[in-house]
């Protein structure tokens, strides 16, 4: 049973594994902590499981009534069970309830399991930025989801 909340200052350690797991150039601390020692602009969602590990994360930055999608990640042992798809539906409530009124993010362009997350979980692309990442040179490929049906997030 996965179990998603927003996450807390305690979750910390947790999120770092979780990032340390998942990417070849991780978050910092510092970078991670940002988005739960600030309810204004960012927020955190937690992913654990039946015993409070936390096994993945989504992290959201939001202004005005725009919000962009800066992290998500899930350990490799629980992937493919419908966590990453989990986070993104908490993402799209939590903007449904502040009415923002469209979500962002991207992605590089070689990362087929996020892009077809995304895709099935109603983003479409709007825009490519060429050479984005600085330590591969991949595009980037960008993503946008309107916010006015969170039913097209569940399918
Ligand atoms: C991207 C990521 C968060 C997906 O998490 P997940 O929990 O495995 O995703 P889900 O189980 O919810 O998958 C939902 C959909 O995503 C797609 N998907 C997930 N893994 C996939 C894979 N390995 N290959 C192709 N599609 C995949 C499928 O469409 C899947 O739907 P389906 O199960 O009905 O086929 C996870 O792979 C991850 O942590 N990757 C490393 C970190 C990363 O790259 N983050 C993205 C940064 S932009």
């Amino acid at each position: 049973m996965i179990h998603v909340r927003t996450s807390e200052s305690s979750d910390l350690s947790g999120l770092m594994r979780v990032e340390h797991e998942s990417f070849s150039t991780p978050w910092s601390e510092e970078s991670v902590l940002s988005f739960l020692d600030d309810g204004e602009h960012r927020i955190c969602f937690t992913a654990e499981d039946e015993r409070e590990i936390v096994i993945g994360y989504l992290a959201l930055q939001f202004v005005g009534d725009e919000a962009e999608i800066c992290n998500i990640a899930v350990k490799p042992a629980f992937r493919g069970r419908g966590i990453g798809g989990q986070l993104i539906d908490r993402a799209v409530e939590f903007c449904a309830g502040r009415s923002i009124g469209v979500l962002h993010l991207e992605v590089r362009v070689h990362n087929a399991p996020a892009v077809s997350l995304y895709e099935k979980k109603g983003f479409r692309r709007v825009g490519l930025r060429r050479g984005y990442y600085e330590d591969s040179g991949e595009d980037a490929l960008l993503f946008a989801r309107p916010i006015d049906d969170i039913e097209a997030s569940r399918k």
